[in-house]
């Protein structure tokens, strides 16, 4: 009895010292480091958001956001906590529910200022109650002229990479993971989408309600309002865009379920749900953006025949690389995209076929090369690991981390055989699944998981910390465009060209033919192979903007061409169109030209690419 009693009493004593050390394990495993980053006033090892309750008014005809946004916190015993804040004015802030002080320091022209609030050391929750004004970068009013159905007005946001804080104060720290709730006031012939829980049918009231249970870092919140409407493709994915454009969207986007499953198969499943993507007017400033369960994109990508939807794996994959295992800072950008370029290309080969996907390669090869060239003052800017300190994020965002990284990735592919690759992609977005990850730990990873796993040995130091691209690069081919570049080789020998190569050439094939024009072809070649191929009046954005881009370096004037590449640039705002437009302009010595144009076009872009365009024409 006696003993049995003691037994009890010993069994009772170990459970418990079990229980605390689990306990102190878990504490330990929470309380995460923060590192050191350049582009955040905030301090989060001292006290951190974990949550964001958005109640905001959006109000068309002022053109601004104002209501409160409440932060569930971490204080790691801090008497402040720093938020983010840029262009923003704020009225007042409360800890606990009680007013506190605050206090807005020095401005700089890329962070803009810290706001600091005083906390206590029981403070679970602040709340900012704060306006946008004239000049947030983030927010894009568009009139109803500026629209596809132009009945209505606009308004979408561009968060990555530090634009968030112009229009929500906040951590702005890719490091930094919140979820969020939240309410938005919008006219009520509008609908409201965000990164989140999204309705699919207005509502009449115009007041709609969001959850993101998923932590993420600030840069991919994001909201769209406009007159839109929603058409499913799956039970998980679909579409939203202006009615006059909802069919043709739906049409060319018919595949992305079957991309999705062809992403699981690949790197495990995916985490965020539903995957939808809103097709916004003509100004937004990029391709796409991978904003969690709400792809935005451009208009640009309708083609009407698939072919420019390596956009949509594209962001489809940051669902992994980037959303799901997230750069800790702006310097490990390529983390974000060269993993992501890599996955869109497998994506697209599993859908359809290896020479696609090679064509793809392709063409960020040359991407690559071009920037290469463009960046050769500069070489500290073309490593994949990057040092912005001091600088605007913006300023590393260019094929380097894209096409250097994919090239990357390729290499090791070749090099350690796709099944190892793949085992190890599975288990590297596994092991950081909703985290962050930078470049030296992605390294030590990479090491232990694969190489002297494998006893492979890979110059992934020089890839990484070195200038341009190592000589053990991959060589990628195609015979597609090898045929191209005979076709175009034969043309400018003869002057003549045989249609019946070109009959079933893709728009790739007919990117690759028209950016490979040499610098001395004529303007008559110009014109033969303009009549030929209607290439001015091509409906596919990608052909224009390349044949667009010849015509301005070339001089070629025929068939209205300058009047289209007028309207095109007063349309459109895709950087990395209307930069390579307004480059071919400096480049031809035709820099007044591309002033005149850009004095009516300016205005309709989003800041993202008008802060650029300033910088190249130096406005
Ligand atoms: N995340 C990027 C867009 C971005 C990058 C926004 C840096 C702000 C700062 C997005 O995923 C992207 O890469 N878009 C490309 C599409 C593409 C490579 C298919 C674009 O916009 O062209
Ligand atoms: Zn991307």
């Amino acid at each position: 009895m006696k003993n049995t009693f003691f037994l009890i009493l010993v069994t009772l004593f170990i459970l418990t010292s079990c229980q605390e050390n689990k306990r102190i394990q878990s504490a330990n495993e929470n309380s995460k480091t923060y590192l050191e980053e350049s582009h955040s006033y905030a301090q989060p090892n001292d006290a951190v958001i974990t949550h964001l309750d958005l109640d905001i008014n959006v109000d068309f005809d002022t053109q601004v956001i104002s209501g409160t946004a409440t932060y569930d916190i971490e204080n790691n015993g801090s008497e402040q906590i720093i938020l983010d804040s840029k262009f923003l004015e704020i009225e007042s802030v409360t800890q606990n529910g009680e007013q506190t002080e605050f206090e807005l320091g020095e401005f700089d022209e890329s962070l803009g200022q810290p706001l600091t609030i005083a906390i206590k050391e029981d403070t679970k929750q602040i709340a900012v109650t704060y306006s946008t004004t004239a000049k947030t970068e983030a927010l894009q009013w568009l009139t109803a002229q500026q629209t596809a159905d132009k009945t209505n007005p606009f308004l979408f946001t561009q968060g990555q990479a530090i634009l968030t804080r112009t229009w929500i104060p906040i951590q702005d720290s890719p490091q930094i993971r919140i979820t969020y709730d939240a309410t938005v006031k919008v006219p009520s012939q509008l609908m409201a989408v965000m990164s989140a829980e999204n309705p699919k049918e207005k509502n009449g009231n115009g007041v709609y309600h969001f959850k993101m249970k998923q932590p993420i870092p600030a840069y991919l919140i994001a909201l769209a309002i406009g007159d839109i409407e929603y058409k499913a493709i799956s039970e998980r994915t679909g579409v939203y865009a202006e009615k006059s454009m909802l069919h043709k969207v739906h049409e060319e986007f018919s595949d992305m379920e079957k991309m999705v499953v062809a992403a699981e198969n690949l790197y495990g499943d995916y985490d965020w749900d539903q995957f939808d993507v809103i097709v916004l007017p003509p100004s937004f400033p990029f391709g796409g953006m991978e904003n969690p369960r709400l792809t935005f994109a451009t208009p640009t990508v309708i083609a009407g025949d698939k072919s420019l939807t390596s956009l949509v794996a594209h962001e489809l994959a940051h669902s992994w690389s980037g959303n799901l295992v997230t750069n800790a800072t702006w310097n490990d950008f390529w983390l974000n995209e060269g993993f992501t370029v890599y996955f869109e290309i497998r994506i697209m080969e599993a859908l359809y076929g290896k020479d696609r996907a090679n064509m793809l390669a392709l063409i960020g090869r040359q991407d690559l090369e071009d920037e290469l060239e463009a960046l050769k003052e500069s070489p500290n800017d073309t490593k994949l690991k990057l040092d912005l300190k001091g600088r605007n994020p913006d300023d590393g965002m260019n094929s380097i981390a894209y096409d250097k990284g994919y090239l990357f990735l390729r290499t090791l592919e070749e090099k350690v055989g796709r099944d190892n690759m793949d085992a190890f992609l599975k288990s590297y977005f596994k092991k950081n699944a909703f985290s962050t990850t930078n470049t030296e730990d992605f390294i030590t990873y990479l090491n232990e998981n694969l190489l002297d796993k494998n006893n492979i040995t890979f110059n992934t130091e020089e890839w990484i910390y070195q200038p341009s691209v190592p000589e053990n690069a991959a060589v990628i081919t195609s015979d597609a465009f090898s045929n191209v570049e005979k076709t175009l080789e034969e043309f400018l020998k003869t002057n003549k060209i045989d249609v019946t190569k070109t009959e079933n050439w893709t728009p790739q094939e007919w990117v690759h033919f028209v950016r490979n024009f040499p610098e001395d072809i004529t303007v008559t070649q110009m014109q033969t192979l303009d009549d030929t191929f209607n290439l001015t009046d091509s409906t596919n954005s990608y052909i224009t903007m390349v044949w667009y881009e010849q015509s301005i370096l070339n001089n070629y004037h025929d068939n209205n061409v300058d009047t289209k590449i007028a309207e095109f640039l007063n349309t459109v705002g895709r950087r990395w169109y209307v930069t390579t437009l307004f480059n071919a302009f400096a480049k031809a010595e035709r820099i007044e030209e591309a002033k005149e144009i850009y004095k009516t076009a300016r205005g309709n872009y989003h800041s993202v690419t008008a802060n650029t365009v300033d910088e190249m024409l130096r406005i």
